[in-house]
């Protein structure tokens, strides 16, 4: 089913009145959120506020106590709602030790695309192309262990692009990251990934990648900037 209102874009991810605490303790309130294909949007907000929380409500990590979660369209609620949301949205986790499981680089970025049902030869291709485009091509046979923080982060972001999902949910993308490697992380986003949601403290990197931004406060999200509407 499309969405269309106001000639917007299909709707991606629409989160409406979602409220959500580990404990007693409320992290979200009621919060509504909506992104739309092709939207390029960023996510602040101070230590501890619910960003992360936020990224693992969409993908069905954790359910809200109230509230509703549409995902292409969809409305989700249960688990089994959530595995095409899985395979269509992929998540960049603040922690890459939460991503990588695999013992080398070329399976973990081969794990994705063949669970989808691609043969060999194509996630070959597509492991080469991948590793290629961010530069670690060198680690391709690498022990997952045997990585930096700033390598480990690249290749979370390969078994993510390997899923070649239509969103991106990217937390803390370029925390740990060097100059340089940062430009490739930049230059992947302006050019091959379509929609995202990015959390960033990173003030100069989520304006080169973002169009718009919301901030997390209090349990509440609001927009903060708007680049498109400037000048
Ligand atoms: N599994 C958990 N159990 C209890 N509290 C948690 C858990 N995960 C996170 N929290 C708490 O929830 C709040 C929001 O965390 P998080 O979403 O990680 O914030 P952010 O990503 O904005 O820094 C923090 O106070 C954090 O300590
Ligand atoms: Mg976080």
């Amino acid at each position: 089913m499309v969405n269309k209102l106001n000639n917007t874009q299909p709707s991606i991810i629409k989160l409406v009145d979602v409220t959500f605490g580990y404990n007693e303790k409320p992290i979200l309130k009621e919060v509504n959120l909506e992104l739309n294909e092709g939207e390029k949007v960023g996510l602040v907000g101070p230590n501890g506020s619910g960003k992360t929380t936020l990224l693992y409500i969409i993908m069905g990590l954790i359910k809200p106590q109230k509230g509703k979660i549409e995902i292409l369209g969809k409305l989700r609620e249960k688990e089994k709602d959530f595995i095409e949301v899985r395979q269509k949205i992929g998540l960049l986790f603040q922690d890459s030790d939460s991503q990588l499981f695999c013992p080398t680089v070329k399976e973990d970025i081969a794990f994705g695309p063949l669970n989808l049902g691609k043969s060999r030869e194509e996630v070959k291709i597509l492991v080469e192309e991948i590793c290629e485009f961010l530069g670690i091509k060198h680690l391709i046979n690498r022990p997952i262990y045997k990585l930096s923080g700033g390598e480990k982060k690249l290749v979370a972001l390969a078994t993510v692009m390997a899923m070649q999902p239509v969103c991106y949910l990217l937390d803390e993308p370029s925390t740990g990251l060097d100059e340089e490697t940062k430009e490739k992380v930049i230059s992947f986003l302006k050019n091959q990934a379509h929609t995202y949601l990015v959390v960033s403290h990173d003030k100069k990197f989520l304006k080169e990648v973002t169009e718009k931004i919301y901030f997390l406060k209090e349990g509440k999200v609001f927009l903060y900037q708007d680049f498109s509407q400037q000048g």
